[in-house]
This record gives structure tokens, sequence and C-alpha cells, in this order.
């Protein structure tokens, strides 16, 4: 282990950008198809594994989806959840902001009780065994229709109590977040916040659409958000986190290459920027991993990564007395 790899690993770390159908190792979706009797395309869990080469992020989506299916019942979004946190411990993550699609599954009829019960029972499991505090997100998907979305607020409306903010996901190109303005502005009166994927692959006006029409607290992604000064004057002064994701920016060709990646412009410009893993079972590495690859590529200082670490805690959605406590354990770790 490296001296790099020594010291993220010993920082307390929050996960803010992570999607639990993207945390769904080869070996599991294999075990759930067996569970459940469907049927896969690929023969044995190395093809699968090794057809994971994407062009973009449809080319990704699509495999995504497809892999989706293997999860019908409530046990698999538990055994799907608990996996992830057992590698949030892994990566010393103290606290995960975890996104789902529930209409992945809810288009395929699976109750949306099943989805966010599974989930919600393994991030409670977590917390208790695992000392790892957590918020949940409900992402919509942004290539289905608004109404739909609709139709998903309302199934989540008694599970409100467990749910943080909505999030937009899926397909950027073509759906621009002006079309989901209505159902955010009824998430909001609901109490929700909010947040949206823009400018992974869509310019910078997708971001600015976030912020005016769909009032997100944070971006996912946002790597476009340099090419207007603007914008990233306003994300600055009104200090909107970008939750970033190296490797995912690297396999789904937003960058390419990792000396490429904004992250380290993106702090020198003002930006509260994060470090996530996304779709951390199909990018090549989670938390740790993320961190390392960019500090290299990028040849961040100790002092610049434990700014990105505190500037997730900074970023999530709990309270002002739990980032001090969490912030006073990162200054610890670090030794400073
Ligand atoms: N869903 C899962 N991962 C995603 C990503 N990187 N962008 C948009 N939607 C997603
Ligand atoms: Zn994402």
């Amino acid at each position: 282990m490296t001296d790099l790899y020594k010291f993220i690993r010993s920082l307390p770390k929050a996960e803010l950008h992570l999607h639990i159908e993207g945390t769904m190792e080869p070996e599991l979706i294999f075990l759930l198809a067996e569970r459940n009797g469907i049927e896969l395309k690929y023969n044995s869990v190395e093809a699968l594994r090794n057809a994971y080469h994407f062009d973009d992020l449809q080319d990704f989506l699509d495999f995504y989806y497809e892999a989706g299916s293997v999860l019908l019942r409530e046990q698999d979004f538990y055994d799907l959840t608990w996996a992830y946190l057992l590698k949030a411990k892994e990566n010393n993550i103290v606290h995960t902001e975890v996104m789902f699609d529930p209409q992945t599954h809810t288009s395929r009829g699976v109750p949306f009780s099943a989805v966010i019960g599974g989930i919600y029972r393994a991030l409670a499991d977590g917390y208790e065994q695992l000392g790892i505090s957590f918020r949940l997100i409900l992402s919509f998907l942004r290539h289905l229709s608004e109404e739909d979305g609709f139709k998903t607020l309302a199934e989540a409306a008694p599970f409100q109590g467990w749910i943080t903010a909505v999030g937009l996901d899926s397909s950027e190109r073509n759906f621009p977040p002006d079309l989901f303005a209505n159902l955010f502005d009824k998430a909001q009166e609901m109490g929700f916040l909010t947040v949206v994927h823009a400018g992974e692959e869509g310019p910078p006006e997708n971001i600015w659409a976030a912020l005016d029409l769909l009032k997100a607290s944070r971006i996912d992604h946002g790597n476009s958000a340099l090419e207007d000064p603007d914008l990233v004057d306003v994300l600055g002064i009104y200090e909107i986190p970008l939750t970033s994701c190296p490797l995912s920016n690297l396999r789904l060709k937003v960058i390419q290459k990792m000396e490429d990646h904004p992250l380290k412009e993106m702090m020198d410009r003002g930006i509260k920027v994060t470090v996530n893993s996304d779709d951390p079972a199909y990018f090549g590495g989670y938390l740790n991993d993320n961190f390392i690859a960019v500090a290299d590529a990028l040849q961040l200082s100790k002092e610049e990564i434990v700014q990105l670490v505190k500037n997730s805690f900074e970023a999530s959605f709990i309270s002002d007395g739990e980032k001090r406590t969490f912030l006073k354990k990162v200054e610890e770790a670090a030794g400073i």
C-alpha cells in the first residue's frame, strides 16, 4: 500500500453521489439471477465483467438497466445495499447519501415498498452495526415522462420520512432539466431537497436550469461548469457543491485521461467540489480508488485531499452539529 493510499484510507469520508444499483457487482448479478430464475445474456461472471467497456453514458446505462432486472424482492434490495455498506466500511466511509432509481423496478412490476423497504432496512442495519450514517435520495429517470415521475412521487409519499431529497439521472442528452420543472416544484412543496445530474455530457445551460428551475442544492457531476465563468462565480458565491466522479468520467469518456479531470481547476476557482464513486461496480473502483486516481493524476497535496474530504461533509444533508463532529474527526485523522 502506498503512503498516499494509506493516508486516503485513514481519513473518515462521506459519499454523496452513489447509485445503489451501480454497486451491483457481477457476482451478485449472477447470484440474484439464479435465485430469481432469470436468464442472463452472459454465461459467466468473467464474460460479464469483460463486457464493461462503454462508449458513453447511454452505452453504460443500457447495461445498468438490464442488470437491474435481477432485483425483484425486498431481500434482493437488502442484499445489494448491504454489500455496498461492507465496501463503504472498507473505504472508511462514515456517512453516505445513497440514490436509488425506483422506476427501473416499478416499471417491471416490483412494488415501490419492496425497493425502498430493502434498501432502508439495510441502511438502518448499517448504521447500527457498522456505524455508517445515511440519507436516501430518490432519483427520477429523465428518459421517462414527467407524468411517470409524478406517479413515482405519489408512491414515495407514504415513505417520505425515509427520503431526504429527490434527484434526476439517466440520459442527459435530449432530456434537459426544464422537462421536470413541475415535478420538482411539487417535490419541494412536499419538503424534499433536490439534486440534479447536469453537465456530465450536457452543456452549462443544463446546470443553470438545474439551479434556476429545479432549485438544486447540489449538482451531480457538473463537469461542463468550467466553460461558463458566470456559472463558476455563482457556484462559488452560493456555495453550491458539485459531486464529481473521476473514474466514472474516465470510463464514460467524459474525459479522455485522468490528467484532464477538471476537479483541481474547480477547487482552484472556488467551487466546493467533492469526490464520489457513482457506479463503482462498473467503473473500476470504490471511493478510495477515486481519490487515488485523481490525486495521482492531478498531483494533489495532502492538504487538498483533506479539503476534498471536508467538502463532502460540508456539502452533505446532515445537520450543522453533525457536520462539526465529522469535520473534527477528519482533522484528528489527518493530524491537523
Ligand atoms: N445513473 C447511474 N449512473 C449515472 C450517471 N453517471 N449519469 C446519469 N445517470 C446515471
Ligand atoms: Zn450519477
